[in-house]
């Protein structure tokens, strides 16, 4: 048991992966068929951690099912919401403001990263430092789009530079959305309103020279706030790089298996998941990369590579989906192509369209043979 309270900010639109967000939050879109939140819920029961918040805002209803998963795991979950979306601050502001934290340090992750960061050390080097606030970092080629830091040797911040351009700084260290900070630092956060801890308060603290600490531990670290990279974390969940464990249990050829699934054996490369009740028939092809969610039906001569197809969607005869996501209870027409498409939530493809790079909103009808899109 470690002594760390956790919480989780699962509030924002996910407005980047939309439609898949239209009416699913970003911490509950399945990573190999499990609620990304709920692989997080895991890694930090099996980390010793107890006591985690969720702080919600945007479909907060939405995650009764979390709730049960976190019972089931032993945590002792808080549910906090939002009466307005406040960000990163206001939200963890709000929830100090409700009672929910004590006075152990607090390990702050955003709910759509995927990353399993030791507990342990970084819990033992905020310690060490009696750091007011140490981010977990992580190394990306492209700083552009975040939080910079140029970290002293023994990880204090000295710099923190908000999205700067390439010429700007040496670092590739930037904030990975998980930190350890002490509680009382909230305080500084202005109750109710809308507030970016990561753009107001932390410049000031690294400013006026706080001890705020950088750890850098090289460990696996993707966010899914892109489509791109929401497939990149289902193939790495698939593939193993990442200790998250796909829904299902293992079958001896190498893929993922839920209850009740039909399949031909010779269709399926691994690695795939096939949820419960799903349907592949015969002359249907997996080339890899594949999660099919629950009750999901592929018909024959469909040919699928890198893609994730959630609950209840039909793909029909002869069409071929690669690199898309296809939202729940999709239609997908026979003889249709979908390459780096997003089709949303009960939405119903026809017969014969071809979508590239395209995202289709949930609900919508496109009839047969009436679109070719090749951006
Ligand atoms: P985009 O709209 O695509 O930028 O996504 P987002 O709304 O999720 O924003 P972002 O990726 O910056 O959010 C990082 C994490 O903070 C996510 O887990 C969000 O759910 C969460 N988050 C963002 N804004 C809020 C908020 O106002 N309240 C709460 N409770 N959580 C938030």
């Amino acid at each position: 048991m470690t002594d760390v309270q956790a919480v989780i900010l699962a509030g924002g639109k996910g407005t980047r992966l939309r439609p898949v967000t239209a009416d699913l939050p970003k911490p509950l879109i399945p990573i190999a068929n499990r609620p990304l939140i709920s692989h997080q819920l895991r890694h930090l029961a099996a980390s010793g951690v107890r006591d985690v918040t969720l702080a919600l805002g945007y479909n907060a209803d939405r995650f009764a099912g979390v709730e049960h998963d976190a019972a089931d795991l032993g945590l002792d979950v808080r549910i906090v919401v939002e009466p307005q979306p406040l960000g990163t601050g206001g939200a963890l502001r709000w929830c100090v403001d409700q009672g929910a934290f004590d006075e152990r340090p607090l390990l702050w992750m955003n709910g759509d990263v995927v990353a399993t960061p030791s507990v342990a050390a970084l819990s033992a080097f905020h310690r060490e430092r009696d750091a007011a606030v140490t981010l977990w970092l992580t190394s990306v080629r492209n700083v552009s789009e975040f939080g910079v830091l140029e970290l002293a040797a023994d990880g204090h911040v000295q710099h923190f530079l908000e999205k700067p351009a390439p010429e700007e700084t040496d670092s590739h260290l930037v904030n990975a959305g998980i930190v350890m900070l002490d509680p009382r630092v909230l305080d500084r956060v202005p109750p109710e309103t809308m507030f970016s801890f990561e753009q107001s308060l932390l410049p000031k603290m690294v400013g006026d020279r706080e001890k705020v600490y950088g750890l850098f531990d090289g460990g696996y670290w993707l966010d899914t706030g892109r489509p791109r990279h929401y497939l990149d974390a289902n193939r790495h969940v698939l593939e193993g790089r990442v200790d998250w464990w796909p829904e299902g249990t293992l079958a001896a050829d190498g893929l993922w298996e839920g209850e009740g699934v039909t399949r031909d054996a010779v269709g399926v490369i691994q690695p795939a998941v096939l949820g419960d009740g799903v349907t592949i028939e015969d002359g249907a092809q997996l080339f890899g990369r594949v999660v099919l969610g629950r009750g999901t039906v592929v018909r024959s001569g469909a040919q699928l590579e890198d893609c994730v197809v959630f609950d209840g969607v039909e793909i029909g005869h002869d069409t071929e989906v690669f690199n898309s996501i296809v939202c729940a209870d999709a239609r997908v027409g026979d003889g249709a192509t979908l390459d780096g498409a997003i089709v949303g939530a009960r939405a119903s493809v026809g017969r014969r369209n071809e979508l590239r790079r395209t995202r289709l909103w949930s609900d919508v009808t496109l009839g047969d043979g009436v679109l070719v899109v090749d951006r």
